[in-house]
């Protein structure tokens, strides 16, 4: 039976367009996710369109970067993660670094946004901020993954 001193949660990560479109950071940021002892439970590849991106920020409508925000991530194409681990949520944020690559850069030049982030809009991932946006996100990206039975069947031990 599979134990683990603490639980696991679940977190979405994203590689946005900017990293996508170079197939060594992604294979790179790939390596990352399975070296900080992540558990894939999902992956796809998607393209979004503009309404998509829209609904996916809304609570930024209004803010200054929400068109650049909105357009760039309908730019291209992405891929999109289920990660578990104990503190997954947590983990994949300090792993990305800073929101502002600049700052990444200045104050944790080891991350990922640090390291091949290009701009504040092109800053190669996303990861959800909390339980209850995780919890959205997922269902936003996987609608027809049940993240109660998986988490369910993992208590149980039958990863
Ligand atoms: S906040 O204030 O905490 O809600 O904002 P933050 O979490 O830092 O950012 C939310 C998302 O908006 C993007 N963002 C920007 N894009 C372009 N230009 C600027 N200046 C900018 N500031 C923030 C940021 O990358 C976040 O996107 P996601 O995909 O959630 O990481």
């Amino acid at each position: 039976t599979h134990r683990c001193a603490k639980a696991l949660q679940l977190t979405l990560a994203v590689i946005k367009p900017d990293a996508v479109a170079h197939p060594v950071i992604l294979e790179a940021l790939h390596q990352r996710i399975l070296e900080n002892n992540f558990i894939i439970v999902r992956s796809k590849d998607l393209v979004w369109r503009r309404q998509d991106s829209e609904k996916f920020y809304s609570e930024h409508a209004g803010r200054f970067f929400y068109q650049r925000l909105v357009e760039f991530m309908s730019s291209g194409p992405m891929r999109a993660y289920v990660l578990a681990r104990e503190d997954a949520i947590t983990h994949w944020r300090e792993l990305m670094g800073p929101t502002k690559v600049f700052r990444a850069r200045y104050t944790s030049p080891l991350t990922i946004r640090a390291q091949y982030g290009l701009t504040d809009t092109r800053n190669t991932t996303h990861g959800s901020d909390s339980v209850e946006s995780a919890q959205r996100e997922i269902s936003f990206f996987f609608p027809d993954f049940s993240q109660e039975t998986w988490m369910e069947r993992e208590e149980l031990g039958f990863r």
